[in-house]
Order: structure tokens, then sequence, then C-alpha cells
């Protein structure tokens, strides 16, 4: 078996917090990234997915289109935008970096399960900033 990783960079706003919590909770709790206005990050995906080697084509899966699943699924819906008010999926969900990777994994991991049978989704790497990475593999 063989996995092959492919990165998206993509840009989007957000801020954490909790409605039902008052503004000095929130404050102690999700420190600036609570701040009214919120904030962006320029984030970078990593995409793995693992497959045996097709020997008619040298690759596990054609890496376009796994960039069109990525883009067609995430990027579309979440580059320029904000978190918390343009993303359906994303909806009452509070954007940390792990619940944006879970939420992304999900998107998916279906559609490549039904277009790349061949392949497993391995391993997501969602990139806040240059210090902050969460990563959700297979389980
Ligand atoms: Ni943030």
């Amino acid at each position: 078996m063989i996995t092959i990783t492919r990165a998206f960079q993509f840009c989007s706003g957000h801020r954490l917090y909790r409605p039902d919590w008052d503004e000095e909770r929130n404050r102690s709790v999700f420190g600036l990234c609570s701040n009214p206005a919120g904030h962006g990050h320029n984030y970078t995906l990593e995409v793995s997915v693992t497959g045996p080697l097709d020997h008619e084509t040298g690759m596990i899966m054609n890496l376009r289109q796994l960039k069109e699943v990525v883009k067609e699924k995430v990027i579309a819906d979440v580059d320029h935008k904000n978190l918390n008010v343009d993303v359906a999926w994303m909806k009452g969900a509070i954007p940390t970096t792990e619940v944006f990777a879970d939420r992304i994994w999900q998107r998916i991991e279906s559609v490549l399960h039904k277009e790349a049978p061949q392949v497993i989704l391995e391993e997501i790497v969602l990139h806040e900033t240059a210090s902050n990475r969460v990563r959700k593999r297979r389980s």
C-alpha cells in the first residue's frame, strides 16, 4: 500500500465563542479568538489517501481527482468565508481547528469512497497557523 498527500491553501474567518456563555467566560476560555468582530487564518489542509499501486497508471489515485473532490466539497465552501455564518456544514459548531478538521473529514470521506473505491482516506492535517495543527486519522 502507498499513501499520497495533496495540500490545499485557503483563507477563512471565524470567532470562537458560545452564545450561551457571557463575554467574560468566553474570553477566559477562548482568549483573543473570541473577539466579537472575528479574525482570519491562512489554513493549509493536507489530505492523504492510501491504496494499492495501479500498475497500468503508476498511481494509486489520480491527484487531479482528489483535488476536484476536496475543492468541490470543502474549499469552494470555505475559502474567503466566515465559518460562523457562511458555511452550512459548520452551522452551530464552534469553529476550532479540531471541529473544522472533523467536519472536513466527514465531507470528503463518503465522496471519496464513492468516486475512488480503491483508496481509503488515511489522514487529514489541518494547519491553522504555522504553530497549530490538528490531525485526524482513520480509526
Ligand atoms: Ni482563530
